[in-house]
């Protein structure tokens, strides 16, 4: 078969394997080649299949210490309708790649929410794995089941207070529209906060704790958002921000708990905006992102998610000085985003921008590529003629 990609309403149906491959393997080559950190060794990611998770696991296992990984993550392999998706992918050659090394890499795919992930994964830490010295809650999903009601909840992107209009990108057509979105009911804010807020990172917190999985002094982490004004009705100020303040305060109350028990700490690390398959389906996120690549780029401070997540290792996290958070506690990897003079220009070039100019006058193209990457496509050293055997691609094993 022939993998060609396919686009639905801002979300790709199709992931090619082998350019999977190919970015997982640049991604390994780009932090063998960064500067590098003496960091954690044992390590747990939840979300580890693509975007920040798959970074952070990437960082970690070739950029430092050579960590030992297990990686959770929610994908789906080749069935009759679909080919598989890319972070299915990712997870296999991230192992294939890590295991050469003499690492170990373990992959678990399943419900981060549910109580049967938590304990096949902690029976796993115990039996085989070893004490973990990091913790890195990494998940953005559309729904989480609360095992204890058996409820569903189904996270929203509205504002909170008022119809939201923005302009958004339609990534399938090229094409800038106008999205008109209804306020948020209030049900809708809380089952929001039920999917991205922090309840099952502390659920998890507290069962590795529970079950002394943990090693002294370890972190956890969780990543954040906060964003610019260009953003800010739709993102924190709406159903999402309302979540990632949760998420945030929990942290706080993690820390309290890891810090009495292991001496080891709990944090967010807020992260700068980027395409990745969870925020390409955000409103108006999308031109945002692209018209802030033009600016980031073109002052020469522009970084992509694995850059990002080797920086904050190697010069925040462990270099050995003391980490330096915000006043909510928050390590601030956005720093670059929300610099004065970035986030002038990204104002000046906003206002300029029209459906007819928007592809001249933002990093259209560069954000469309990186969302192409996402699922192994336009990679360069990847033959995209080749028929590839589905047999051959069921055997491969996660
Ligand atoms: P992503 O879509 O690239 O990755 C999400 C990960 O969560 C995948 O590994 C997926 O398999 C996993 N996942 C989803 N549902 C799951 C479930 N039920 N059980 C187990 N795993 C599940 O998303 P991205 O953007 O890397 O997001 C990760 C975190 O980073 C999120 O908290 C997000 O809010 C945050 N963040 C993202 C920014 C961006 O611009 N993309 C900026 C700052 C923070």
């Amino acid at each position: 078969m022939i993998f060609k990609a396919e686009l639905v309403k801002g979300m790709a149906k199709t992931a090619h394997p082998y350019g999977c491959r190919k970015e997982v393997f640049n991604q390994i080559e780009y932090c063998k080649n960064a500067k590098q950190f003496n960091g954690a060794k044992k390590v747990l990611i939840i979300g580890a299949s693509s975007g920040f998770g798959l970074a952070t696991r990437i960082s970690l296992a070739f950029g430092g210490t050579k960590a030992d990984t297990i990686g959770v993550s929610f994908e789906t392999g080749i069935t009759n309708r679909r080919t598989g998706s890319a972070g299915w992918y990712n997870n296999i050659f991230f192992k294939e790649f890590a295991e050469k090394e003499g690492l170990i890499a373990t992959n678990f795919i399943g419900d981060a929410f549910s109580d049967e992930i938590k304990e096949i994964v902690i029976n796993y830490i115990k039996k085989e794995f070893g004490k973990i010295d990091l913790f890195v809650y990494s998940v953005a999903s559309p729904r989480r089941k609360d095992p204890k009601t058996g409820k569903t909840y189904n996270s929203t992107i509205k504002a909170t207070d008022e119809t939201f209009y923005g302009p958004t990108i339609d990534i399938e057509k090229d094409e800038l529209v106008m999205t008109k979105i209804n306020s948020a009911t209030q049900e809708e804010i809380e089952a929001t906060q039920k999917v991205m807020g922090g309840e099952d990172w502390n659920e998890w917190c507290r069962l590795l704790l529970e079950n002394d999985c943990i090693e002294k002094k370890a972190m956890t982490i969780a990543y954040s958002y906060i964003g610019s004004q260009r953003t800010y009705k739709i993102y924190r100020g709406g159903t999402i921000g309302t979540a990632k303040c949760h998420l945030e305060n929990t942290a706080l109350k993690i820390n309290e708990e890891w810090k009495k028990n292991i001496d080891g700490k709990a944090f967010i690390s807020v992260n700068k905006a980027l395409v990745t398959k969870a925020s390409a389906y955000i409103p108006t996120f999308s031109l945002y992102a692209a018209v802030l690549y033009k600016v980031m780029k073109e002052n020469g401070v522009h970084e992509n998610c694995i850059m990002q997540i080797q920086r904050m290792f190697s010069e925040k996290i462990y270099s050995g000085t003391t980490l330096k958070f915000d006043d909510s506690g928050r390590l601030r990897m956005d720093d670059l985003e929300l610099r004065e003079d970035i986030q002038n220009q990204v104002d000046d070039l906003w206002r300029k921008i029209t459906p007819e100019n928007f592809k001249i006058l933002s990093d259209y193209e560069g954000y469309k590529r990186e969302f192409m990457k996402l699922n192994g496509f336009e990679i360069d050293g990847v033959n995209y003629e080749e028929n590839i055997d589905i047999e051959t691609l069921k055997t491969l094993e996660q």
